[in-house]
């Protein structure tokens, strides 16, 4: 990013091209290309997120702040911070919520979590008819906000699951800011792009210019951070019998995905499910998992033994 990409706004902050605002009093830093490798590399390596050489004025207009606050004067220096300081654990997660795109919001590609509830719950229950007080486990891998694994439950609420089934839904992310605003359970108007007034009456009490989401609803979920790319962390999770992760994978590197995969393979029951957003696949990641085409929607299957 050259110098002139960058302009003040009205209250003295920098803002680039693409409007990422670098904090007051941060002076612009310059990303030596072999920085910048290393720098992404290692945010890779720990989250699976990449970015590429076009989108190195992200880590410039989002990270400057924090040399900034840790007086730093090189991105080399923040690099080193990063892997060696003994506060490498705030400082990465610090990262994380910067760097991470959050976007979400209620009843998000709704057909196909009606597809959850038509068609995949009755077939995991038709497979689980012998088995005494079967579980039911879903996992929103990536939950950001709590948006989707909120909506999953009040579907859940709305549809029913079958009888005797023990429901668990789980939601993780890496973000700690977004988990702080899922466990809050508050939402402004920008969750409730598509969702509709009865919807939001019936779930949600006002709070403000804001909504606030019922406890019984928020109660179903169990909300833990997880890094995707930490396994010791996912062996902790019982076998899934659904696990959806949406528009999480888009912003890792191909090798990230494959990894990511095998590992949902790995948690996945016999015959479990695997529900992707509508823009992502499993082409050139991997042919361990079934395509199927339900009424709706089309999604994955760990073939059943
Ligand atoms: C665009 S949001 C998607 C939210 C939701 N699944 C949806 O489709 O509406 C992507 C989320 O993935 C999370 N994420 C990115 N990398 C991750 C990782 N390595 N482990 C866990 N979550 C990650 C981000 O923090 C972000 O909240």
């Amino acid at each position: 990013m050259t110098d002139q990409a960058i302009r003040r706004d009205a209250a003295g902050s920098m803002v680039n091209e693409r409007y990422d605002i670098i904090p007051r009093g941060s002076s612009h830093v310059e990303l030596e290309d072999e920085d910048f490798r290393r720098l992404r590399d290692f945010i890779k390596d720990y989250s699976g997120i990449f970015f590429s050489d076009e989108q190195k004025y992200i880590l410039v207009s989002r990270l400057t702040g924090r040399l900034a606050l840790h007086k730093l004067s090189s991105f080399r220096d923040y690099y080193l911070f990063l892997k060696y300081d003994k506060e490498r654990d705030e400082e990465l997660s610090a990262v994380v919520d910067l760097l991470t795109t959050n976007e979400t919001y209620f009843f998000r590609e709704i057909l196909q979590l009606k597809a959850l509830f038509e068609e995949i719950i009755p077939s995991i229950k038709a497979e689980k008819t012998y088995v005494q007080r079967p579980s039911l486990r879903i996992w929103s891998a990536g939950s950001s906000t709590g948006e989707e694994p909120y909506t999953v439950a009040i579907m859940a609420k709305e549809h029913g699951v079958p009888e005797d089934f023990n429901l668990e839904i789980y939601a993780t992310d890496i973000s700690q800011r977004a988990l702080t605003i899922s466990r809050k359970g508050v939402y402004g108007n920008t969750s409730f792009r598509v969702t509709d007034e009865y919807h939001k009456k019936t779930f949600f009490d006002p709070a403000g210019d804001k909504f606030r989401l019922r406890d019984d609803i928020k109660n179903m979920v169990k909300i833990t951070h997880m890094n995707l790319m930490d396994s010791t962390v996912m062996h902790l999770l019982s076998p899934m019998d659904v696990i959806i992760c949406r528009n999480v994978m888009i912003y890792f590197d191909l090798g990230s995905k494959k990894k990511l995969i095998e590992k949902f393979y790995e948690k996945l029951n016999s015959g479990g499910w695997l529900l992707l957003g509508h823009a992502e696949s499993l082409i050139n990641i991997t042919g361990m998992f079934k395509l199927v085409q339900l009424k709706n929607d089309l999604v994955y299957r760990k073939p059943p033994r």
